[in-house]
């Protein structure tokens, strides 16, 4: 039986472009927010036994999270078989230690949380940097997917001479894949962050790639700091404007308009969050992965 695909507030283009993929319907959820804060959820499509899949980017997770649960037992209430997650950003994963005394390790102590509310979590390049797997903290399935192949080939499809730029070590793994996936060179420079929106970058040295369009790339743009930062040095350096392609493109309030008047040739992103920048398409790619953990004995899937 195919599953129901439902929308929290946002995620409806995507919702219905994975249930177009798999020829499965779109039920209809609402979410409604008191005049005091709290949240009011209603389906106006039953499961009835199906599958359940609730579509819910997890960019602003303290705000998304609520209605979450509340969407799941909702949907457990109505009879669905089966509750999993397409969050194709993953909120949470950075802090994955204690950096200071006395402070929350919010990566795990989410995890907990979101693994007590689904079945399953299908998402796209967590930030995974200090731990190697999602099942280290979720308790639940997890499949986790790749943007690289789909950037270089969209990257591939440009047809001009770049080369890739990761800010830190830390974006090594993801610029070291789109650069496979492109045919294309690559440094990695070092970062030092200093504060939420003070980052500095060592000078590239890149300068054997004059000529060539930089393309910067890192999994997550908040901020955009460390993109401005590196965008400036390679300026500095001579280069050409380079083009900035975030997995998720996450721009907290300013970022986005920061970013674009720091003269780069181009903005992209993927859309695992709704932005203005999204240009490269994962519906497929999360649809196939949906079917992976939809479709079997749900302990068969894990990581991609
Ligand atoms: C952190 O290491 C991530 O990979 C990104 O580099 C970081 O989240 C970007 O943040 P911002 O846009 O705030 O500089």
């Amino acid at each position: 039986m195919k599953p129901v695909f439902y929308a929290l507030p946002g995620n409806e283009t995507l919702a219905s472009g994975l249930a177009d993929h798999m020829g499965a319907a779109v039920g209809s959820l609402e979410v409604h927010h008191f005049p005091d804060g709290e949240s009011y959820v209603r389906l106006h499509t039953l499961p009835e036994g199906r599958k359940a899949v609730l579509v819910a980017t997890l960019a602003r997770p303290d705000e998304v999270f609520l209605p979450l649960a509340y969407a799941a037992e909702a949907l457990r209430g109505a009879g669905a078989s089966e509750v999993g997650l397409v969050a194709p950003y993953l909120a949470y994963m950075r802090q994955d230690k204690r950096f200071h005394e006395g402070e929350a390790v919010t990566s795990a102590a989410f995890a907990q949380l979101l693994s007590g509310v689904v079945d399953w979590l299908v998402t796209v390049d967590p930030h995974l940097h200090r731990r190697t797997s999602l099942d280290e903290i979720y308790s639940i399935p997890s499949l986790v997917l790749h943007a690289a192949p789909c950037i270089g080939d969209w990257l591939r499809s440009l047809g001009r001479d770049i080369f890739l730029v990761g800010p830190d070590s830390e974006s090594r793994q993801w610029v070291e894949s789109v650069a496979t996936a492109a045919g294309a060179p690559y440094v990695v420079l070092e970062k030092v962050r200093r504060g939420d929106r003070d980052v500095e970058v060592s000078v590239p040295d890149a300068a054997r790639w004059r000529g060539r369009t930089p393309v910067l790339v890192d999994d997550i743009i908040s901020t955009a700091r460390t993109m401005i930062a590196t965008v400036a040095h390679l300026r500095e350096a001579d280069m050409k404007p380079a083009i900035c392609i975030g997995v998720h493109p996450v721009f907290v309030e300013g970022a986005y308009e920061a970013l674009k008047s720091s003269q780069v040739a181009r903005i992209v992103s993927c859309n695992t969050i709704p932005h203005i920048t999204n240009a490269i398409d994962l519906t497929n790619l999360i649809a196939d992965g949906v079917r992976r953990l939809a479709g079997g004995p749900l302990l068969t899937a894990r990581g991609v």
